[in-house]
């Protein structure tokens, strides 16, 4: 158990280690209870440092002996690392620990799965392997010699040599050692082979577990396709003979950029169409370009420390999202990811666990693995090629890849290259990186004299620890439409610097209708009073899809926020009207129709609210989403199976977009039609499906019309070989629970056989849809909050990192009323209060308690 005591790290505090590390061995000889660790580090001082403290991190490790060239030393341990005297020159540094990797179940540093041995050592578990300089501006060159009786044995980098029980690999290139790894077990391969742009052959492998060689197909498709697309788009090739990829079922996050060595959560990397949703094809499809791109933003290019993570992280999740659009649609992509960011990183950014993209100090690193530093990092990027436009940007990328490569960077080494390239100076944009908060930003439009004057402010809320807010650079892209619908002014990005700043577009003859923030060029909460009409008005006529999108989701908002407030009986039926329109024009891309039927979230919808002033009740959100499901269901009645008819798919199952955006549509209309049949269409869908989109899609319409009692025991009796396809059975039946029955349902749900709470999936599985039923866990009488308080307490003592992830269930407490305040302030001051709770969900309640 870690010391619970929070000690603070500061950015403003980094120094480099005062030695560099020349090249490591390492000699694992594998044992559930007692694996023996061997290492042989070549030190020498680092001539940039000037303290010479010589502190190796290490954490839960026995050591064995520890010698300095040759000669036996007794350094000074604490249960952080240890100490010791050192030469003042190069020298050797020897020792041998002992670790337990079958009694890890926090999922860090060597563990085992299944019989299976693993290592997840990012951020910080490698010291949880040997004493090391734990930091990721510490690069070596490692060899590694595996020893076991498994029929596989992975390390990083090139195989050298192995035997019978024996294995042994070199890595080349210098690297952290957060991206070491190490894998052992009974598995299977699915071998293939990519040529690189040079010439160069590369030998590729997933490995898995006996039994899910059928699921491999579609990874190692999406491998060669980014693989690829790196070479084609910024010009990178891979770098090692060989590139493996290992599935593991317990993994606490989806996958890990290992040299050359992938390891990955077994749900972000096996699919098949009867186990795998559209949804699960493209995400797997996007982690493993995700994990591939790390290769060069991440591995050869790495941090000089966390705070720098968003360095690695956001780059590489832009990079991943420009792939995922190339390779499907780009504006259902950037809907998605926008849904995505309202979703997470909005409530994260406005409530107390608030931080900027590079944090400035932090008690866990694991707690910052967060939307803020992922996804909106990802959006400071996006901001910064449209300010430059996409050739500076291509060139300031050749120029990093370029510069920096071999080293371990900082914001300030990014910035400094985009500086360079454009002759820009950047000091206002750096905000971005340290200011926490999402802009809000006021538009106010005139029209005189043929001149059109759109006038915008900007202000950023108060978060913790930054009361005032600089005006931040916002990259606004805006296209001007007349009145009968032309595009009179073209997609213009305008810069906006100031607080307050007006821009004017001349010579127009009639008044136009301004279509702002096209694409969400800036990740802000846009405060437009437009009207009801000219929203109808864009959903008709704006050739930006993106926000044609967002005036429809900006209607839909209105129209349930004004039948949660009861400022309106119904439902806006004209706009209803307006949009079946739309979403029966079958030129449309039925994927983009798909997610025009989209309706904000109820925890969204909480959020607007509460932005407005208004306290949110969570039964009034459900039963106003409700009844306007069930309205529109009855509206479009007749519709309905016309619209169904037009979204069969009749070809072999692909898990393309074009396939995936028809069983979208039908899966949104599946929902509809099941509201009036009693489910009639649901279940001869679930019946009669071949693919998990169709089966599982109808089994949501038929728990969310209290009809899937028998399809549920169908399906268990069906899938319950299938630990990913069992994930979804615990899900689906929480996630879609009447609020009243969420909290049983989960109760019911831990006390089947198939639960264990040590497998992260699973617990997610559970937890994850209780979190998400947003009137379920916010159920009145605070059984949601105390029911997932116990939870994650006993999850805490096994496995902290995911136990403290899912602490952030509570961050939006203050947006509720005084009594659901004062529940889930005592659900967190009941964890907090819990003897031996880790340092990490530590971190995570007391910063929610402010
Ligand atoms: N480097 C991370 C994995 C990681 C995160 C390790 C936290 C240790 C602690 C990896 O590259 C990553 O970001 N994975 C994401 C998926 C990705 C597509 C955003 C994940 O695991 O969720
Ligand atoms: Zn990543």
């Amino acid at each position: 158990m870690k010391d619970a005591a929070p000690q603070t790290v500061y950015l403003a505090d980094y120094t480099p280690f005062g030695y560099g590390v020349e090249d490591v061995h390492l000699t694992v000889r594998l044992d559930p209870g007692k694996t023996r660790v061997q290492s042989r580090i070549r030190f020498a001082p680092n001539p940039e440092a000037q303290d010479r403290d010589f502190f190796l991190h290490g954490e839960e490790l026995t050591l064995l002996w520890a010698k300095i060239d040759g000669a036996a030393v007794t350094p000074q341990l604490s249960d952080q690392g240890l100490r010791c005297t050192v030469p003042d020159g190069p020298f050797i540094w020897e020792a041998e620990v002992e670790i337990a990797p079958e009694s890890n179940t926090a999922l860090e540093g060597l563990y085992m799965s299944n019989g299976m041995y693993c290592t997840q050592c990012e951020a910080e578990g490698f010291r949880k392997i040997t004493f090391y300089p734990d930091r990721p501006d510490v690069m070596a060159v490692f060899t590694v010699r595996i020893e076991g009786p498994h029929p596989v044995l992975l390390s990083n980098g090139n195989p050298v040599d192995s035997g019978e029980g024996w294995a042994e690999w070199h890595d080349p290139w210098p690297k952290p050692a957060y991206l070491f790894a190490l894998v052992a077990g009974d598995l299977v391969n699915h071998p293939d082979r990519f040529t690189t742009m040079s010439g160069k052959e590369v030998e590729l492998n997933i490995w898995v577990r006996p039994g899910d060689e059928g699921k491999c197909a579609f990874g190692m498709q999406a491998l060669k396709a980014s693989m690829r697309w790196d070479e084609e788009v910024y010009g990178r090739e891979y770098d090692l003979d060989i590139f493996n990829v290992v599935a593991v079922d317990d993994f606490n996050m989806g996958a890990m950029e290992n040299k050359g060595l992938n390891i990955f959560n077994s749900a972000a990397v096996l699919a098949s169409p009867e186990t795998s949703t559209d949804a699960n094809f493209e995400r797997i499809e996007a982690i493993i370009a995700h994990e591939y791109f790390h290769n060069r933003t991440g591995n050869r290019i790495t941090c000089r420390d966390w705070f720098q993570l968003c360095l690695k992280e956001g780059l590489t999740v832009y990079r991943d999202s420009e792939f995922t659009s190339d390779m499907r649609s780009a504006p259902v992509k950037r809907i998605g990811d926008v849904i995505d960011l309202r979703a997470r990183q909005f409530p994260e950014d406005q409530g107390p666990l608030s931080h900027p993209v590079r944090p400035e100090s932090f008690q866990e690193i694991n707690n910052f693995y967060t939307a803020t530093v992922y996804e909106k990092g990802a959006e400071v990027i996006g901001m910064l090629k449209r300010l430059v436009g996409d050739e500076v940007y291509a060139k300031a990328l050749t120029l990093y890849f370029d510069r920096h490569d071999g080293q371990a960077c900082t914001i300030e080494d990014w910035l400094k290259v985009f500086e360079d390239v454009t002759g820009r100076d950047l000091t206002q944009f750096k905000r971005w990186y340290s200011q926490s908060g999402t802009p809000h930003l006021q538009v106010a439009e005139r029209f005189e004299n043929g001149t059109f004057t759109l006038t915008f402010k900007q202000r950023t809320p108060p978060t913790p620890g930054q009361d005032e807010k600089l005006p931040q650079v916002l990259p606004i892209a805006v296209g001007l439409l007349s009145p009968s619908g032309d595009e009179v002014v073209p997609t213009t990005l305008l810069e906006m610097t100031e607080a307050e700043q007006s821009f004017d577009f001349g010579g127009l003859s009639e008044r136009p209708v301004a279509s702002v923030l096209r694409g969400f060029s800036a990740p802000v909460v846009l405060e437009r009073a437009a009207s009801r009409q000219e929203r109808l008005f864009l959903l008709a006529h704006d050739t930006d899809p993106f926000n044609r999108w967002e005036a429809n989701r900006a209607l839909a908002q209105e129209s349930l926020i004004a039948s949660i407030t009861g400022a309106e009986a119904g439902p806006d039926t004209a706009w209803l009207s307006a949009l079946l329109e739309v979403v029966k024009n079958a030129a449309q891309d039925p994927a983009y129709r798909a997610l025009l039927l989209g309706l904000p979230s109820q925890s969204e919808l909480a959020q607007a609210l509460h932005q407005r002033g208004v306290t949110p009740d969570p039964d009034s959100i459900h039963a106003a989403a409700e009844a306007h499901r069930q309205t529109r269901a009855e509206l479009w009645q007749a519709d309905l199976p016309m619209l169904a008819r037009e979204t069969e798919v009749t070809a072999p199952f692909r898990p393309d977009a074009e396939q995936a955006g028809k069983r979208a549509l039908g899966s949104s209309l599946l929902a509809m039609q099941s509201r009036l049949d009693g489910g009639a269409a649901a279940q001869a869908q679930f019946d009669g499906a071949d693919n998990m989109t169709a089966q599982l899609s109808a089994l949501t319409s038929l728990i969310t019309i209290g009809a899937a009692d028998s399809a549920l025991r169908a399906f268990e009796k069906q899938w319950r070989h299938d630990r990913l396809v069992m994930d979804k059975w615990f899900g689906v039946q929480i996630a879609y629970a009447p609020p009243a029955m969420a909290v049983e349902m989960a109760g019911l749900l831990t006390e089947h056989p198939a639960f264990d709470m040590k497998n992260p999936n699973r617990f997610r599985a559970v937890f994850g849809a209780l979190a998400g039923n947003h009137a379920g866990f916010h159920r009145a009488d605070g059984a949601g909050y105390d029911q997932l308080a116990d939870w994650l307490i006993k999850l805490d003592a096994k496995n902290p990192q995911t136990a403290a992830r899912m602490c952030s269930a509570f961050q939006t407490w203050r947006r509720y009323d005084a009594d659901r305040q004062a529940r889930m302030r005592a659900a967190l001051t009941r964890i907090a209060d819990t003897p031996g709770l880790s340092r990490d969900s530590t971190e995570m309640v007391t910063r929610m308690l402010g």
